[in-house]
């Protein structure tokens, strides 16, 4: 039977005390992690969100009536104790920061009764994610969750306190908004007031700041809820954080250094980390030549090599007809892996063609100086001496090629190395590489539909010296867009947007949008541009992921709360799920499910 709280209060947490209470009579409330009955004796370990206390249970000290109850404690019941604090009689648990002390009880209270549990709450739980997440609410009581979302708000608060020093101000964007896809698929909020009609919910709050610079707020920021549904992966949610801003009357140097000061105090806050700045910057093209990536992760070498000019002359005509077509031929030298064995090449090969390549080419340099190879038998001698000194090869090294059109080989390479650097662990969990990348393609050419895509999106300006280029060759146009990465992984990404209305108009028409189109879509920051509006630029981060990358974890599921699977359903809630016939009825909307899919 529960009891009631009543007449206590809670004079500590568990892991507030110390030596330093010893003597002082406290109250403590919390979960019981583990009950030891040793006879006379009862020793439960009492946990709440900032970690785990002994108690000492003897009938001598807290009576027939506490020792009954300890003597029935469970884990995970709920209990207040009131007790002293004393020096532990026994041997101190090194392993707990309050390991020397324990509470002797005096009054005790079952708060509520518990049945046992799904599985363990402990640290690095073994249980599988799927049911972990079922159960989330049990999930979220384990010491290594809590201390990811404890440094989550701290990290929160460390980012509002910068930016409001630096003269932010925070404002709430609208969730119901309207549908401007645009990347990803909008999620829609049907309308019941306007029948047939639909919300959209924001894919990030991009047009809102824009109109607040348009109103004069000049330095603007929020920790926005954004939607976008898109296909989920490790470091993806279909609902995640962003930290937003927008600033007016500045140019990609005032941003970044807002920024950087941002990133410096943020990890120092939050991780203790010393960032040094400026932060390294590499332009959009190098990082692709250098790393086959636009989020490269510079803990380790490894970096591309392009052969072209080298291999153009060869009888390989897998190398040959990928340069005729365009294309180009680049390879990163795997050091030290000459002796990798023929299964294990044919397993990167495999890894290989998983990021469009149609194969890869592969040259061990063995100890003996002579080579095996999927292609050594179609170069001279010569040629062959010339690729290696190229690939920088020594003996013992595994040099691995890939002919394609150049993004493609990019994309594999890119892939490849990073598979590499983890089989070789060349990546040290303990460096924060944060690098900026500049200078990105405004647009990006989309085979699909025929047509330019915005890279970033349709907002970003082109840089000064390349706007001649938007009637005659758009592709080579460079924008004023940033991203910033860390450690392999985009934390953020922003521009300086386009604030003249006919350059915005000019990008749509380069966009493929007609006139009347893009005024349907975004007539209301075309206009807001016709009363004044001031040169403006921004950035955003995923706030989740950057808590995931300073707590080390896996996943962004494990530094959010609530997370969804992959397939974007919450396995706690049940959501997305049926409703009422009713609810849809004053909506207007009849369903007309496939087959497989009411199934
Ligand atoms: P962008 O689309 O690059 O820019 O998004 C900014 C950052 O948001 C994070 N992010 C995500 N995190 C988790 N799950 C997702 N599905 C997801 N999608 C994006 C990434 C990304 O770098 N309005 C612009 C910013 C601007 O120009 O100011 C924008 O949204 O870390
Ligand atoms: P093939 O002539 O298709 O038997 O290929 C000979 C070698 O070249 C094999 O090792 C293939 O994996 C490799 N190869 C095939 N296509 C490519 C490509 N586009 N880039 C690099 N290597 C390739």
């Amino acid at each position: 039977m529960a009891e009631s709280m009543k007449g206590l209060k809670r004079t500590h947490r568990c892991g507030e005390l110390s030596g330093a209470n010893v003597g002082e009579t406290v109250t403590v409330m919390g979960w019981v992690q583990k009950q030891r009955n040793k006879g006379g004796i009862i020793f439960v370990d009492l946990r709440d969100r900032s970690g785990l206390l002994q108690i000492i249970f003897e009938e001598s000290d807290c009576g027939a009536d506490s020792f009954a109850k300890a003597e029935k404690m469970r884990s995970e019941f709920v209990i207040a104790i009131v007790g002293k604090v004393e020096k532990r009689a026994g041997a101190v648990n090194e392993n707990l920061a309050t390991g020397d002390i324990e509470i002797r009880a005096k009054e005790t209270r079952i708060l509520s009764e518990a049945e046992t549990p799904p599985f363990p709450i402990e640290a690095d739980s073994k249980t599988k994610e799927d049911l972990r997440l079922k159960y989330r609410y049990l999930d979220l009581r384990r010491p290594d969750l809590q201390g990811n979302l404890i440094l989550r708000s701290n990290i929160t608060a460390s980012i509002r306190r910068f930016l409001t020093e630096e003269g932010f101000l925070e404002i709430e964007t609208p969730i119901l908004g309207k549908s401007t896809p645009e990347g990803a698929r909008d999620y829609l909020v049907p309308s019941r007031v306007h029948p047939g009609t639909f919300y959209g919910l924001p894919q990030s709050p991009q047009l809102f700041k824009q109109l607040l610079m348009c109103s004069g707020y000049d330095r603007y920021f929020q920790i926005a809820k954004c939607f976008r549904d898109e296909d989920l992966r490790a470091d993806r949610q279909p609902e995640f954080t962003q930290v937003d801003m927008e600033l007016s009357f500045v140019d990609v140097e005032d941003v970044i250094d807002v920024n950087e000061r941002l990133i410096k105090e943020v990890c120092k806050d939050a991780i203790g980390l010393e960032v040094s700045l400026p932060l390294p910057r590499i332009k959009w093209i190098d990082a692709m030549n250098r790393y086959g990536s636009d989020k490269p992760d510079t803990r380790f070498g490894m970096e591309l090599t392009d052969v072209s000019a080298v291999v153009s002359g060869s009888g390989f005509s897998v190398f040959t007809s990928a340069l005729e077509n365009g294309g180009s031929v680049r390879g990163i030298n795997a050091k030290g892996q000459g002796s990798m064995p023929r299964k294990k090449i044919d397993a990167l090969v495999d890894f290989a063609k998983g990021y469009g390549a149609k194969g890869l080419a592969y040259l061990c340099i063995e100890e003996d100086g002579s080579y095996k190879s999927s292609f050594a038998k179609f170069m001279t001698e010569a040629q062959l001496a010339d690729l290696v000194k190229a690939m920088d090869g020594e003996k013992g090294d595994l040099l691995l090629f890939a002919a394609d059109k150049t993004n493609i080989v990019w994309s594999v390479l890119g892939a490849l190395r990073l598979e590499l650097g983890k089989q070789m662990g060349l990546i040290d969990d303990n460096r924060f590489n944060f690098l900026w990348v500049t200078e990105f393609p405004l647009l990006e050419w989309n085979e699909e539909n025929n047509r330019f895509v915005a890279m970033h999106h349709p907002f970003t300006m082109p840089m000064d010296e390349d706007l001649q280029y938007m009637d005659s060759d758009p592709g080579r146009i460079r924008a004023k867009a940033y991203d910033i990465v860390l450690n392999g992984v985009e934390l953020g990404g922003g521009s300086v947007r386009i604030f003249q209305s006919d350059v915005q108009e000019k990008m749509f028409e380069v966009l493929g949008f007609e006139k009347e189109d893009a005024y349907n879509r975004f007539g209301f920051l075309l206009n807001a541009f016709k009363y004044g509006v001031p040169p403006h630029a921004g950035l955003a981060y995923g706030l989740d992921r950057l808590v995931m990358l300073l707590v080390n974890a896996d996943s962004i599921r494990d530094v959010m709360a609530f997370p969804k699977v992959k397939d974007a359903s919450c396995l706690l809630t049940n959501a997305p799920d049926v409703v009422d016939g009713v609810q849809l009825e004053e909506l207007g909307i009849a369903l007309n499910l496939k087959e497989e899919a009411t199934e």
